[in-house]
């Protein structure tokens, strides 16, 4: 019982941040946009760190489902990129056999890009707030940002590989790689490296922690204020950049306008026009090379599917459930599983958890703090689940 009273204190502290943003919002005029500010922001009320292990039961009753129902918008666009892979033990072909089944949609999106750009897709998306849809970006600012995303490598995750057309395997394994403190002497560097592409997310450090985490980024996955957050709140460990190599593509989880005009500026080699981020510098970022080849961002389709389908949390049955977001590391690890054949996870939630610093870069030890807006108790379970199916490897320092 005690994890729920925290839980609920917990919700608590966010409905009084919710109505205080509410009331500046609304005396501002723009009182449909309050919902959706900073989820993961700043100024979020911290939980302190919570000593419960066991899942937290569902709160609350839930809401009509005809409501709830329109509010999770179960239905999807189709994108039928990575069903061609030619891996013969690929997670597709595996996936078949497992409880995960019933619940994988083979041509979901998992990226939007110029071709998605259509006025009638802005109609369908409209309807979900947050990174779910589109509610919270006006349709000039999708359209332009979208359309410039016309290089065929912002519609595919992945390049074509000279090694597979050359009779290397044709199975691509990726390390994805989270920023646990269950990293911090892991010596597990050289095997990340190893594989074929290495994702990470938000406090990406890797110099000076090459031998535990290693030193390749292939794909760095962020919203614009994690991304920002990262780069304020960890200045202090070294984190003063994102990683910028010839071989990093950037992968924006679009959760505001923001990310968005973000995009549009590198997009156009200009600084941000609007918005809180209005007159920030993309270079600042993401180096001098700010060809569209080298971003990518993820369908608010697949967001909102693998909140519905993998990560349903009991808060989306409380009136509190336009906070809630899978989180940046948790998107970046199911996107992975939808288009790599193979994946290891490093650095993500394990039930040993309290062993280990938050993260891997941390200078003293420092407990695991719980956001209201993401559900790291669910995420544990969903990854130890993907384990045991033997759908992905997941790092435990076993
Ligand atoms: C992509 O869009 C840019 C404008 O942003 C344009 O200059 C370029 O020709 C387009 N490329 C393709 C392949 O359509
Ligand atoms: C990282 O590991 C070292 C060696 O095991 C240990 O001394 C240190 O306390 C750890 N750092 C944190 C922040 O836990």
């Amino acid at each position: 019982m005690i994890c729920c009273a925290l839980r609920w204190a917990l919700l608590g502290a966010v409905t009084l941040e919710f109505l205080y943003q509410a009331r500046t919002y609304y005396s501002q005029g723009s009182f449909p946009s309050f919902f959706y500010r900073d989820p993961v922001g700043a100024r979020q009320p911290r939980a302190g760190p919570m000593t419960v292990q066991t899942p937290v039961t569902p709160l609350g009753s839930r809401a009509p489902t005809s409501t709830l129902q329109l509010f999770l918008g179960d239905l999807y666009g189709r994108d039928k990129t990575y069903q061609g892979s030619r891996c013969p033990s690929g997670i597709r072909k595996r996936i078949a056999g497992t409880k995960f089944s019933s619940i994988f949609l083979e041509a979901i999106p998992v990226l939007q890009w110029a071709q998605h750009a259509l006025s009638a897709e802005y109609r369908r998306l409209q309807s979900y707030g947050g990174a779910h849809g589109w509610q919270d970006v006006g349709w000039p600012v999708v359209r332009d940002t979208l359309t410039r995303l016309n290089a065929s490598a912002n519609g595919r995750m992945f390049d074509a590989r000279p090694g597979a057309a050359a009779g290397g395997s044709p199975c691509v394994r990726c390390a994805v790689v989270g920023n646990s403190g269950i990293l911090n002497g892991s010596r597990a560097g050289a095997a990340i490296d190893q594989h074929d592409y290495v994702f990470r997310t938000n406090a990406a450090l890797t110099k000076g922690f090459e031998r535990d985490v290693g030193r390749r980024t292939s794909f760095y996955i962020f919203s614009t204020n994690t991304m920002m957050n990262s780069l304020h709140n960890y200045a202090s460990n070294g984190f003063r950049q994102l990683p910028q190599t010839p071989e990093t593509k950037y992968i924006f989880l679009p959760d505001h306008d923001r990310d968005y005009l973000l995009l549009q500026a590198a997009l156009t080699n200009r600084p941000v026009n609007s918005g809180p981020d209005e007159g920030a510098r993309p270079e600042r970022y993401f180096g001098k090379d700010l060809r569209a080849e080298k971003f990518k961002m993820f369908h608010p389709d697949f967001i909102r599917y693998v909140r519905n389908r993998f990560l349903r949390s009991s808060i989306l049955d409380t009136p509190l459930r336009r906070l809630y977001r899978p989180s940046t590391g948790a998107v970046m690890l199911l996107a992975a599983l939808h288009t790599c054949d193979e994946v290891s996870a490093y650095g993500f939630i394990t039930s040993n958890y309290q062993a280990y610093s938050d993260h891997y870069f941390d200078r003293t030890q420092k407990a695991l703090l719980f956001y209201a807006n993401h559900d790291l108790w669910l995420e544990m379970r969903l990854w130890q689940k993907l384990h045991q199916s033997r759908l992905i490897t997941l790092y435990t320092r076993g």
